[in-house]
């Protein structure tokens, strides 16, 4: 029942809807707008590893989704010059696959694994040597007779992206020689990056209605830019097919997508912790069986957003409402209510 709701946020690609996503995506660092600092590191370590001959150390990208984790991984292999391997840590089930893929690989390739956080212990435990001395240790044989030999490997560059770099065993972590965060975009970021992809799409659009449409992206290019296309279909047939102001919040306000670009989940994550919790702390797992949401898409898709902007807490003992948070949804909180919360904080 709730399928449909939240597919701007956290919504799957529909048929075709991939391919054109793909056409948004930046093919270098040149064209690739905000996270200046992240940019500005790795263009360095990329322009050294080019002058030495070498592959680009491990580099760990880490951040909420939607950012341009896969993005960068893909303009690093473009700016080394080189073919990049994608695939991710649950699809890699046996040692015998990972195996497989890095043997496969060439001289300085990137090998790209989203969702690195989810690799299993088996897996991960080939992985070291694989990083560290670019060998293989396979072990032949059962029993007293077993013995392990060592394989060669090509040089290459692992790039892993996660939601949560705080979930990577520190084994792991501490083989990545680069680790770049990626933060929320800044409104003026998400606006140019509005305006790139309407000139793309070939669609016509002035600065107020990018500028609407940045402000209620939440921070995130990837709903930037699903946002860009719902509101060009409104404007094709609703208006004369070119996006401006009145558009713009017509066609956010028919999505149920506010002023500051929470969603119909959002709003629902805050009042059920209020109307339920009295604001909070209510637990996860409680949280989302209320809601009739996944865990996981509460906890890496909503949740960061509404931590950022400060109308969420964690405390040990669950997430609260904070007064902001109140206000947003147009509720009070009591005074008796702060004053035990704030002792919880
Ligand atoms: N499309 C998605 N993310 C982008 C970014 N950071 N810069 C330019 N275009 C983008």
């Amino acid at each position: 029942m709730f399928e449909r709701e939240n597919e701007i946020v956290a919504g799957t690609f529909n048929p075709g809807e991939e391919e054109l996503e793909l056409s948004l995506r930046p093919q270098r660092l040149s064209q690739y707008i905000g996270q200046n600092k992240v940019k500005e590191v790795l263009n360095i370590f990329i322009e050294s590893a080019k002058m030495r001959g070498q592959p680009l150390d491990h580099v760990l990208l880490s951040g909420p989704p939607g950012l341009g984790k896969t993005t960068l991984a893909n303009i690093i292999s473009n700016e080394m010059g080189v073919n990049m391997r994608v695939t991710s840590g649950p699809a890699i089930e046996r040692a015998g696959d990972l195996a497989a893929i890095l043997t496969n690989l060439n001289e300085n390739d990137v090998l790209f694994i989203d969702e690195i956080h989810r690799l299993h212990k088996s897996v991960e435990e080939v992985m070291y040597p694989a990083l560290e001395d670019f060998a293989l240790d396979i072990i032949i044989g059962k029993g007293p007779s077993a013995r392990s030999i060592r394989l060669d490997l090509p040089k290459f560059t692992l790039i892993g992206a996660t939601t949560r770099s705080g979930m990577l065993a520190s084994p792991l972590r501490d083989r990545f020689g680069v680790m770049c965060n990626l933060d929320f975009y800044e409104p003026e970021d998400l606006k140019e990056i509005v305006l790139r992809s309407a000139k793309i799409l070939d669609v016509e659009i002035d600065e107020k209605g990018a500028e609407e449409i940045a402000k209620r992206s939440r921070g995130t290019p990837r709903i930037a830019n699903r946002l860009l296309k719902r509101v060009r279909d409104y404007a094709i047939v609703k208006g004369q097919g070119k996006i401006d102001y009145d558009t713009a919040n017509k066609a956010l306000k028919m999505l149920e997508i506010d002023e500051i670009g929470l969603d119909k989940l959002d709003r629902r994550i805050l009042n059920t912790i209020i109307d339920y919790y009295n604001g909070g702390p209510v637990g996860l797992d409680t949280l989302a069986a209320s809601i009739g949401e996944e865990k996981g898409t509460i906890e890496d898709v909503y949740e960061p957003y509404l931590l950022q902007i400060g109308y969420l807490n964690r405390t040990p003992r669950g997430r609260v409402v904070s007064e902001l948070g109140y206000k947003h949804v147009n509720k009070i909180k009591k005074k008796e209510q702060i004053s035990i919360l704030e002792g919880q904080l």
